[in-house]
């Protein structure tokens, strides 16, 4: 059976998931880089995971890379929000085409949600942008289909992976806590009361100061 699992989702101490003020130069706001120093640091991150030790790897291979790296294996489709596609505004610009150039690091259907849908957009290796305005589970029906059997990724923002936590779509959660406090931004956990009832809890400690907690039904 296709599970919906979330993966390398990193929330500051006080549970936001990314800052305030997104804009094109600020694609956290003032969170800046603070929430992913943990996985920009692991080879994971570098792209480098077939490369074997030596000439040439680079990043961490400890227990960070070991869970950042679980985001690829299995995934057939992904779904994201409008705000994690691009600043705000994006819509207004028929060029915008993501973050991630032609060669985008998803390698799968991709599906944004926005209520301003446009005509797909294949990229390089892999990656189709589908764009849908549409509830959460059918949403995940689409890519479900798309995914032929394997896993579904929700990538996030954290107005989507709430969306989808709230509908009760979501089989596995890999949360990283970050030890920063960001005082404002998008909130993760809001309207979630009593969500750990429904999972199995697991948290790891690792030396880069992060907590990887992760909720499995
Ligand atoms: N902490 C992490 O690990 C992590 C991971 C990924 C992204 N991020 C960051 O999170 C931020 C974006 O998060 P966010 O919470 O602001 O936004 P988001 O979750 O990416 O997207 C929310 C938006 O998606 C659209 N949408 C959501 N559900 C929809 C539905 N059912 N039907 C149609 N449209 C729907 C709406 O946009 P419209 O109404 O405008 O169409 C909504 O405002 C960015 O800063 C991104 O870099 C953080």
């Amino acid at each position: 059976m296709s599970r919906t699992r979330v993966h390398n989702f990193s929330i500051s101490l006080d549970g936001f998931g990314t800052g305030e003020g997104l804009s094109a130069d600020a694609p956290f706001g003032h969170a800046g880089h603070r929430l992913h120093e943990w996985m920009t640091a692991t080879r994971f991150w570098h792209g480098l995971g077939v490369v074997e030790q030596g000439e040439g790897a680079a990043g961490s291979t400890g227990a960070d890379n070991a869970f950042a790296e679980r985001h690829e294996h299995g995934i057939g489709a992904e779904i994201m929000g409008a705000g994690k596609f691009g600043p705000p505004g994006w819509q207004d610009d028929p060029e915008w085409r993501g973050w991630w150039g032609e060669n985008p690091p998803f390698h799968t259907p991709t599906f944004v949600l926005t209520h301003r849908p446009r005509q797909p957009l294949e990229m390089d290796e892999g990656t189709t942008f589908h764009f849908l305005d549409a509830s959460p589970a059918d949403a995940l029906d689409a890519a479900r289909e798309a995914a032929h059997g394997l896993d579904v990724r929700i990538g996030g923002g954290p107005t989507v992976v709430r969306d989808f936590l709230a509908a009760g779509l979501v089989d596995h959660l890999h949360v990283v806590q970050v030890p920063i406090l960001l005082g404002r931004g998008v909130r993760l956990w809001d309207g979630l009361e009593a969500l750990e009832r429904g999972y199995a809890v697991e948290a790891v400690s690792t030396p880069s100061g992060v907590t990887h907690l992760t909720f499995t039904r």
